[in-house]
């Protein structure tokens, strides 16, 4: 993952064009600092997505007053929606910058101001760039991973049958973004819930044949504090996944699980 921080003249200008995008930013220089907003217009050219836009403000980064300013910070590596690095508020809404287009934002209405924001739930490092290493912690709690000891060789892995295969495709496509847990009204501090991508990477390494050998451990972990009983079933996780992943179903499905190995702890107690 990157951070931009592009330095460049202030004279130094790219696209020129008489339209200009209006875009309104919350700047915070470091974790503790106090945050400020600033304003910028950017020549406009067809097909720019929110990442195009602050690149074109790294490249010129004097504010509508005419006030010389520093680039945005800002996450960002494969511009393609792929490494989950780049989530932001876009007009209040958590989206991925990459994938945000400016013409689709403006709409019918080519002079709005489009709002940028950093995500609300998790620590600023820098304007628009969080620290989102509670997910990894997370992960490391339910031990979301296949266990290999050592490097060498160690053959073919165990057949999947091709249903499981199916069920298992669209839980390994998260990228990581966070936007589940920003939008979950039981993500914060006072339940500790681990959010939704991380229990539907549970059931993805459950279902492995060879991930399933730490099964119990990770329902064990999901039935502890900030386990899968936080979860009120808002349901804005499933909505607002950008990579569509079925959320809910995993949800239920590892609740499930969950019941019956808390059953089956208490009878071999
Ligand atoms: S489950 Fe979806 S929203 Fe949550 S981190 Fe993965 S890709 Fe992002
Ligand atoms: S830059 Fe990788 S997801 Fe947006």
């Amino acid at each position: 993952m990157g951070t931009a921080t592009l330095e460049v003249p202030v004279t130094q200008k790219t696209a020129t064009s008489a339209r200009r995008i209006k875009v309104e930013i919350r700047r915070q220089a470091s974790p503790d600092a106090k945050a400020t907003t600033e304003t910028f217009e950017i020549p406009y050219r067809p097909n720019m997505n929110i990442t195009s836009l602050l690149g074109e403000i790294a490249l010129n980064p004097v504010d509508v007053s005419g006030r010389e300013t520093t680039p945005v910070t800002y996450d960002s590596n494969c511009l393609e929606e792929i490494c989950g690095s780049c989530a932001m508020l876009i007009d209040g809404k958590a989206m991925m910058a990459c994938s945000a287009l400016v013409d689709r934002l403006l709409g019918d209405k080519p002079d709005k101001t489009i709002t940028l924001a950093p995500l609300s739930k998790f620590p600023v490092v820098r304007d628009l760039a969080v620290d989102r290493s509670v997910l990894f912690e997370n992960l490391k709690a339910v031990k979301a991973w296949v266990p290999i000891d050592g490097s060498y060789d160690l053959g073919a892995g165990p057949r999947q049958q091709p249903q499981i295969q199916e069920q298992r495709y669209p839980l390994s496509n998260c990228i990581s973004c966070t936007i589940c847990m920003e939008v979950c009204p039981q993500f914060n501090d006072a339940t500790g819930f681990v959010g939704a991508a991380t229990i539907a990477q549970a059931k993805l390494f459950n279902m492995d044949p060879a991930g399933s050998v730490l099964k119990e451990e990770r329902l064990r972990a999901l039935a502890g504090d900030g386990g899968i009983q936080e979860c009120g079933f808002a349901q804005n996780c499933v909505q607002a996944c950008p990579k569509q992943l079925p959320l809910t179903e995993a949800i239920s499905d590892m609740g499930r699980d969950v019941f019956v190995q808390q059953v089956k702890d208490f009878f071999t107690r």
